[in-house]
């Protein structure tokens, strides 16, 4: 049988995602990249924020209209979340499957074959009271992995599952249950087979990757312990990791990252606000004045740092005032990039419970533009920093941008490509597509807000 997988989401899913792709691969499933071509159709989802859902929906009603009847599966934080609902809404869904049972969907996509109808979202599984449940079963899908599925330079691992955060507006920790950190043998062990295979780019992921802790005895294995034991396995040439939460910053995981040469000096850890009202009212446990003092030793421990956030603007009760906050935060702390969300109230959380969702999207989508543009600012800044400079780059592979002309060049076999500095930076560059997958010198001819330009060292 053929499947298609359809991703939305952030990197946990797309390495969900991949872990199904190797689970079915060894199964005996073909995979195929159109959807006209498969027997059976998945789609992991995400439930972040309401647009991630509406995208499910409308994907799911193209289906309805569809001439041929196939296998369809709702994967993920959507299925955990809204499972009974969408079997309701969508009667040819076959196969509902939460995240943390995503390693029983082989024998769930045998049985709707049969004609059955198969859900997989018992939240008892994933209960926040089964801990030790979850435990078991966090490599349950990560343990048996077809190392050889995915990109052919980079690989997501997998250290954690789940938050205990309980951030006011987020629904991840009612999706993907308490969190649970995987045991440093059992990553190492990964790490060890992916880079056997070439995959030197290693991203460790977790919802707040830097909270990681393991017991041993008496002691604990912190995050800055982990990246240490990896960083020295063989074959790893860049190590990273998404995302961190700021309470979680200390001064042992900046000084791993300074002192440990494959570690790469980017930082992924979302403020979300710059007011102290709004991160009070967000329960992000931390004040605007901690921020600031992390941003502050994360530049005094490694100059060179590159740090990007996450911001929500429109949060119930943001005030002009706490908006420019979040405005003089992302100037000061000199972010590389920042994502920017509006607010989307989600049922189930305590912010849909308690607090009133009472900004105009019009306002909501103002602010949204507002720290676009000055993020913007500091971006062309930052990325204009880096010209005339010669970089390590990671060629991913042609480039999806077309910002400027494709084949500049008369060289035929020359094409716009894409890679990425060890800080992050999308680089575009000539070459030829054989590139891909390799590391390459260039030197930085000029920059945008988002992007380097560059050509290849001699
Ligand atoms: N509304 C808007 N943005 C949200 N995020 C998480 N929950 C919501 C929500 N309810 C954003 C946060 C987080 C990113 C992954 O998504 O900024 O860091
Ligand atoms: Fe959501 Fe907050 Fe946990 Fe991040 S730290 S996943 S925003 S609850």
């Amino acid at each position: 049988m053929r499947v298609y997988i359809e991703t939305l989401g952030c990197q946990m899913n797309r390495l969900d995602s991949e872990l199904v792709a190797g689970q079915l691969l060894g199964a005996g499933y073909e995979l195929v990249d159109q959807l006209d071509e498969a027997d059976v159709f998945l789609i992991n989802t995400c439930s972040v924020r309401a647009q991630a859902e509406n995208k499910v929906y409308s994907r799911l009603g193209r289906e309805a209209l569809a001439d041929r009847r196939r296998i369809v599966g709702v994967l993920g934080c959507m299925a955990q979340r809204r499972g009974a609902d969408l079997l309701k809404r969508y009667p040819f869904v076959n196969i509902i499957c939460g995240p943390g049972q995503l390693d029983t969907l082989g024998e769930m996509i045998a049985r709707a074959a049969a004609g059955e109808k198969t859900i997989a979202c018992d939240p008892d599984r994933k209960d926040r009271t089964a801990a030790a449940e979850a435990d078991s079963s966090i490599d349950s899908l990560d343990h048996d992995r077809n190392i050889e599925v995915g990109s052919p330079a980079q690989a997501y691992v997998r250290v954690m599952r789940g938050c205990d955060k309980f951030c006011t507006y987020c629904i991840v920790p009612f999706v993907r249950g308490p969190e649970v950190s995987r045991s440093p043998d059992a990553i190492c062990q990964e790490v060890k087979q992916l880079a056997a295979v070439g995959r030197s780019e290693i991203t460790l992921l977790g919802q707040t990757v830097n909270s990681y802790r393991f017991p041993a005895g008496d002691a604990t294995v912190r995050f800055s312990d982990l990246l240490e034991r990896i960083s020295g396995l063989s074959g790893v040439r860049r190590l990273r990791f998404v995302t961190s939460h700021p309470t979680d910053f200390g001064d042992d995981l900046l000084e791993a990252m300074r002192d440990l040469p494959n570690v790469c000096r980017y930082i992924h850890c979302p403020p979300q606000s710059g007011s102290d009202r709004v991160l009070r009212a967000m329960n992000r446990r931390y004040t605007r004045a901690e921020y600031d003092d992390f941003i502050d030793r994360a530049y005094a421990i490694m100059p060179d740092v590159t740090i990007a956030g996450d911001f929500i603007v429109g949060f119930p009760g943001e005030e002009e005032s706490d908006h420019q906050a979040s405005a003089d935060l992302i100037k000061r702390s000199r972010f590389k990039n920042s994502f920017i969300f509006k607010y989307s109230s989600r049922d189930g959380t305590v912010g849909a419970k308690t607090l009133d969702d009472n900004i105009p999207f019009e306002v909501k989508r103002r602010r949204n533009r507002e720290l676009l543009a000055v993020q913007a600012e500091v971006s062309l800044e930052h990325y204009r920093s880096f010209i005339g400079r010669e970089m390590e780059l990671l060629v991913e592979g042609p480039s999806p941008l077309s910002d400027k002309p494709v084949n500049v060049g008369a060289d035929p076999n020359l094409v716009q490509m894409l890679g990425r500095t060890r800080g992050d930076h999308i680089t575009v560059f000539q070459g030829p597509e054989s590139l891909a997958g390799q590391y390459v010198s260039a030197r930085i001819t000029d920059a945008a807000s988002f992007t380097l330009f560059a050509e290849l060292a001699k």
